[in-house]
């Protein structure tokens, strides 16, 4: 039930629990509707604590509580419990009963195709027992399981496993949210990986029947992970045993508990005849994300949920260094900028806009958003570009000595980097307290000899940070001649008044100037440099990061004035693409991403920027007449790329042979613009692996030509569920915009349709969400079926209908009969009795006053 008023947190509001919690047991004694839950947790009272004390608690049944053997009788509401205590230390012990299999909202203890799984983070603990959930309460835990399963899992190290009984000390302070358990019939796909110091770690990774040939990727995946915090951070793994168990129900990607990862199947398992080459390399990203945790999250972790990006922005930086080493650096910084622009910057620009370190929240798990992983990893990047690598390996190190075992903030970090650095980092902090994103103009002159860069920042007022001031922005430039040699390598340009300037002398000529590169700063950059400057660097640029930010830049100035001014396909853009292409020593890869073009929901903020409103279907027209465009100018070369990058021998999943693919795949989808669906209908007979079936299946759906391969992709895949999520989506995604809500609406038809499974609901509504054209379909039957189906999923599971209704955050770019219709829906849903904290803060804030 909605709370009357739903309440706002602040981190102004922080004050410490008055209490320590000094050890933890817990008993479980399961059972799929009443699971018994029996606590005995040491709390020693702090210097003026209360006398008594509050403990989280929802959705529990409370049997009995005692401290220090006396039964108690707590107060007890919706959220917790109070009650009276010593003043010394004491054993306070609970009885809860729980029911597992009606949890649907995946948070806490919950079943999962016939196993036990729980989901803690980021306050799901207080779902399992009454406890002080919070980051800053860290303590060891003793955790005993009782069910009749073969397997039997908690955190830490193993203490005594029988039928139907297991033991589990984790000996490493913990905050409750990295608590975990699972049980059931499991395989187990071991390993074993030995530390730099020689301890011996057993690794499993734990599927259900049935899916042990799809382990080995991830095993591999996760020992390359452990030697690499090792060699790049010198972090050691710290336990006997690291587990890995994957779950089909589960709302993220995956979960870093200590010891015992736990992770939705799609990011875990793989194989090649079911996994396509982009979630091979995603797989990788987020084993290794959750393993690095162990350091950046678990043993140092955060203070309160405010400080998210100090464990978040961390990681996914650190993951990003990772596969940016064992695969290739531009494609990865290319892939982030993508996705920064397509998640971050729509965020940070809108209704849902906070600074990476908010201030305010309602219901945290809104906040696990773009702004804080994203940005904050970007944060972290800008502070390495700003010190140096020598430096940031410096604050590192004084990072794990220093603040090992603690619940730490944002100016705990900041602060090692001005004791490492002896730098001040006053100015820096404002990447972390000021919401938006600037942009930066930069003009450039050349007198007497003397050539100068003239950078301009401005951050957009906005409600969270009405009066912004400016930041410190590394930019990082090279200067080059003419005929395109470096005459100035790359250097950082520290930007930090609002204008500011740049000398450079001695220079024979005037240079070309490339800025920005390897995009050193989330940004977006405005220049007025001269006409052929972009198609210059297209064709010269010696930073590869640049040279595709040109074709990029080159792609979305012809795409605007074709939908603007009904202008041609510009032909300097399809030239100096034509050359990347043709250029055999460039990485396969790289020119597959070259050949991409500005999603649609990019260009529509492109030119919502330009004062535009955006016409969904003008833009989608453009892109297709852009596709042709590509398909015509490239006429001669594609077939020969095509068979050029057709991999020999047996397939495997590494940069060098996924390059080929999206390649020659990014080839077949525009020589069937010309030829039609037969070469498209050949890939698919003849596909051994996922990502050529695939990308056939895309290509022969965009053809019209898909419905034999369809039918014949759906009898061959039906007993696989991650390769059906495929085939829901791919459907969605490859329809035009007059047919996809119809479709998308067919599919919720689909025996094979469980809504209440977060990859099949997202397969298909969060196909439709991104089909811009589709979704923005100007009789609002898009937004009206995803709101039907957000309605539906709200009571079932909150957390995935909230994240979901993201997708409504830029309506107001659009005209007014559309925002009409998606005021309607969001209306809708708004005044539902019984809406869910989650929903109603999202909609709330997108749908403003
Ligand atoms: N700690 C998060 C998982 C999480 C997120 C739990 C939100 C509770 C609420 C985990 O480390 C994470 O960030 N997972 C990401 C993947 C990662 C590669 C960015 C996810 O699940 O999407
Ligand atoms: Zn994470």
């Amino acid at each position: 039930m909605r709370d009357a008023a739903p309440q706002t947190i602040y981190l102004k509001d922080y004050t410490p629990f008055g209490f320590d919690v000094t050890s933890v047991a817990l008993t479980f004694d399961l059972h799929p509707t009443a699971t018994r839950v029996t606590s005995r947790i040491a709390f020693a009272p702090k210097p003026g604590a209360a006398p008594e004390m509050f403990l989280h608690g929802e959705n529990l049944t409370l049997i009995s509580a005692h401290i220090d053997g006396v039964a108690v009788t707590p107060d007890v509401t919706p959220e917790g419990l109070t009650c009276p205590v010593p003043d010394t230390p004491f054993i306070w012990e609970t009885e809860v009963e729980i029911d597992p299999q009606g949890n649907t909202a995946l948070e806490g203890l919950y079943m999962s195709g016939g196993m036990y799984c729980t989901q803690c983070e980021a306050e799901g603990f207080r779902k399992i027992t009454y406890y002080p959930d919070r980051p800053d309460v860290m303590s060891t835990f003793n955790v005993t399981v009782n069910g009749p399963h073969p397997v039997l899992l908690s955190n830490g190290n193993p203490v005594t496993a029988t039928d139907g009984h297991a033991e589990w000390h984790d000996p490493w302070p913990k905050p409750a949210y990295l608590f975990a358990l699972v049980a059931g019939d499991l395989v187990a796909h071991p390993g074993e990986f030995t530390t730099q110091s020689g301890r011996k770690v057993a690794l499993n990774l734990y599927v259900r029947p049935g899916d042990e040939g799809k382990c080995a990727f991830g095993m591999q995946a996760l020992k390359d992970s452990m030697t690499w915090d090792e060699q790049v951070y010198g972090r050691e793994y710290d336990l006997d045993i690291f587990n890995i168990v994957a779950v089909d129900d589960f709302n993220m990607g995956a979960m870093e508990n200590k010891g015992l990862n736990i992770f939705n199947s799609s990011a875990v398992l793989a194989s090649p005849e079911t996994s396509t080459d982009s979630n091979f390399e995603r797989i990788e990203a987020i084993i290794a994300h959750e393993y690095f945790h162990n350091w950046t999250g678990n043993r140092i972790t955060c203070r309160d949920w405010f400080q998210l990006c100090l464990k978040e922005g961390l990681t996914v930086y650190r993951d990003s260094q990772f596969t940016s080493d064992m695969r290739s650096t531009p494609v990865k910084r290319i892939s982030d900028v993508i996705d920064l622009r397509g998640r971050q910057f729509p965020e940070d620009q809108g209704p849902l806009s906070h600074p990476v370190r908010p201030e305010s929240f309602q219901e945290i798990n809104n906040f696990y958003t773009a702004t804080v992983y994203d940005k904050g990893a970007e944060v972290i990047g800008m502070l390495r570009r700003l010190v140096g690598k020598q430096a940031y390996d410096a604050a590192l190190t004084l990072y794990f000595d220093r603040h090992d075992g603690q619940a730490c903030t944002i100016e705990d970090w900041l602060q090692v980097f001005e004791d490492a650095t002896g730098r001040d980092l006053s100015q820096f902090k404002r990447w972390y307290s000021q919401a938006g994103t600037p942009t930066v103009t930069v003009t450039d002159s050349w007198t007497s000899g003397v050539y100068t860069l003239t950078f301009t920042q401005d951050l957009p007022p906005s409600a969270t940070t009405p009066t912004p001031q400016p930041q410190v922005i590394p930019i990082v430039t090279g200067l080059l001649s003419p005929s395109g040699d470096e005459l100035l390598p790359s250097q950082v340009l520290e930007l930090t008044d609002r204008t500011q300037s740049f000398t450079f002398e001695g220079l024979p000529e005037r240079p070309i100037p490339s800025v920005l590169r390897g995009f050193s700063a989330p940004v977006v950059l405005k220049h007025d440099l001269a006409e052929d400057h972009t198609a210059f660097l297209l064709a010269h640029d010696t930073d590869p990061f640049n040279r595709w930010e040109a074709g990029r830049d080159l792609a979305r100035a012809s795409l605007r004035s074709m939908i603007r001014e009904g202008a041609a396909p510009d032909a300097k853009y399809l030239d100096g693409l034509r050359a990347v292409l043709a250029d055999e020593t460039l990485d396969p890869a790289y020119r597959a991403l070259m050949l991409g073009l500005p999603s649609q929901s990019d260009l529509a903020r492109a030119l919502h920027d330009d004062g535009v409103t955006p016409d969904p279907d003008a833009i989608w027209t453009a892109s297709e007449t852009m596709r042709d465009a590509q398909a015509d100018h490239f006429a001669d070369l594609l077939p020969g790329l095509y068979t050029a990058h057709q991999v020999q021998g047996s397939y495997a999943p590494d940069a060098d042979q996924a390059g080929q693919r999206s390649l020659a795949n990014a080839t077949l989808s525009l020589l069937a613009r010309r030829e039609g669906p037969d070469r498209a209908q050949a890939q698919y007979n003849s596909a051994d692996n996922m990502t050529q079936q695939l990308a056939a299946l895309a290509v022969l759906l965009r053809q019209n030509a898909g419905d034999a391969a369809l039918h014949a992709f759906e009898n061959q895949w039906a007993h696989d569920r991650l390769v059906m999520d495929k085939w829901f989506g791919l459907q969605v995604m490859q329809a035009t915009p007059e047919t996809v809500v119809k479709i998308a609406e067919n599919l919720t038809q689909h025996d094979d349709f469980n809504w209440k499974n977060p990859n099949r609901f997202r397969a298909v509504m969060g196909a439709l969400a991104t089909h811009h054209a589709g979704f923005h379909h100007a009789s609002g039957a898009g937004y009206r079926l995803l709101a039907d189906w957000l309605i539906k999923l709200d009571p079932v599971n909150p957390q995935t209908t909230a994240r979901m209704c993201a997708v409504f955050q830029t309506w107001t770019r659009y005209d007014t009969d559309r925002q009409t219709r998606v005021a309607a829906q969001l209306d809708r849903i708004l005044a539902l009795p019984d809406l869910s904290r989650d929903t109603t803060e999202m909609l709330t804030r997108i749908r403003g006053s």
